[in-house]
């Protein structure tokens, strides 16, 4: 007589992210309009990449878009724009890609890293405040909409006034984030920048940025800038950089940007799938810490509407000891994750000059251990969410 052992759990492969559905989804859409800038042979800025800086301005709810290279040379241009020297100081957090710090570091400016409120993942406001109130040069503060939720905007904005320097909003996350006001992040600061690296909400095909302003000055500069500081061609009025957007990415941008509202419902479907199984499964938000108790596993907390998060990256805690070990079991599943960030920039050895080391941004190295991003792409079909958390709660209750 044989005996039935208890069937191993269907595999369901569930990638962090898959692009091929979406592409597939829109393909007819695309190929015609990428043909129709091959026919031109009209590849550096030009009409298609005017009428997308249009239509994203539009959509951001700001009166300038100029489009670049890519989120990090968003960057580096909003920051030439407003002046940074070398010597000056820029307070952004620890806790974000690279390119945050990276871009100031790079003009010769100081990076003075800020820790994040665990709640949102966010620059906090007051120790920005405390930091801002120690630096001689300040020059602007830097807030960064992590994951694609709005920071702390109006404590920012309120801030920079009161210290006359600007603020430039790394929305690289967050396209079409809405802040507590439920503004468009980026609309109401000095600059913001976004990046359209592939795996941003809005994505295109290649690498590809934007800085966005209301003031006409800063639009200026930044679109001479771009093309190494020329307004009249060959006549170099500032140093700038080659950092234009070309044309075959605004094509491709201009109809992605048609669908980009379904495909924010569909993380934001997503995202409330988990929250609602984690909840269930008696874990609670990041507003909590460990000592509330709970499963251990904390979801993200999200601002309440107007305030929109558009979950480009959903991330959940777990405690340090465990996180390595879930990511091991969930991989072997055939669910991908990811550690964002798994080292925070004050911690960095090109970095180390600072002088910010171990122990001085405690929340930002905490969340270094212990975050890790589940897949959360608009195309997931309800069974790969399902095993994403049977997957998480058979680690956690083993
Ligand atoms: C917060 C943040 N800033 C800047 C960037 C840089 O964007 P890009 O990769 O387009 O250069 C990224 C990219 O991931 C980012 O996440």
């Amino acid at each position: 007589m044989t005996t039935l052992a208890t069937p191993a759990p269907a595999t369901v492969a569930v990638p962090l992210l898959d692009l091929k559905p979406q592409y597939q989804a829109i393909k007819a859409e695309i190929e015609p309009v990428v043909c129709k800038v091959m026919e031109s042979q009209m590849f550096i800025l030009g009409p298609e990449v005017e009428a997308f800086e249009r239509e994203i301005a539009e959509y951001c709810g700001m009166k300038h878009a100029i489009g670049c290279t890519s989120g990090s040379d968003a960057l580096l241009l909003a920051l030439m724009a407003i002046g940074a020297k070398p010597g000056d100081e820029v307070l952004c957090p620890s806790y974000t890609f690279f390119a945050t710090g990276g871009a100031i570091a790079r003009l010769g400016v100081k990076p003075v890293y800020v820790d994040i409120d665990p709640a949102t993942y966010n620059m906090c406001p007051k120790l920005t405040a405390a930091a801002a109130a120690k630096c001689r040069r300040l020059k602007a503060i830097m807030p960064v909409h992590l994951y694609g939720q709005s920071a702390d905007v109006d404590a920012f904005l309120a801030l920079g006034k009161q210290l006359g320097v600007p603020v430039i909003e790394d929305c690289a996350q967050a396209i079409g984030t809405r802040d507590v006001t439920g503004a468009m992040v980026g609309s109401r600061c000095a600059i913001g920048t976004w990046s359209f690296f592939p795996t941003k909400n809005l994505g295109c095909f290649g690498d590809g940025g934007l800085c966005g302003c209301n003031c006409p000055h800063l639009d200026e500069m930044m679109r001479m800038l771009r093309v190494h500081g020329s307004k009249v061609r060959y006549y170099h009025k500032h140093v700038g950089m080659n950092g234009r957007l070309d044309a075959l990415q605004a094509a491709v941008l201009r109809i992605k940007l048609r669908h980009l509202e379904s495909w924010h419902a569909g993380r934001a479907r997503n995202a409330a799938f988990y929250d609602a199984a984690f909840s269930k499964a008696g874990a609670m938000d990041t507003r909590h810490g460990w000592e509330a108790g709970g499963l251990a596993l904390r979801f993200p907390y999200a601002l309440p509407a107007p305030a929109r998060h558009v979950y480009n990256q959903y991330v959940i805690r777990v405690p340090a000891e465990r996180r390595d070990a879930l990511r091991a079991f969930l991989a072997e599943r055939k669910i991908g994750s990811e550690i964002y960030y798994p080292v925070p920039l004050h911690l960095q050895e090109c970095f180390e000059y600072l002088g910010q080391g171990p122990g001085s941004l405690p929340v930002s190295e905490a969340c270094a251990l212990e975050t890790i991003a589940l897949p959360i792409f608009p195309e997931l079909k309800q069974e790969q969410l399902q095993a994403v958390v049977d997957g998480i709660l058979a680690f956690l209750r083993a």
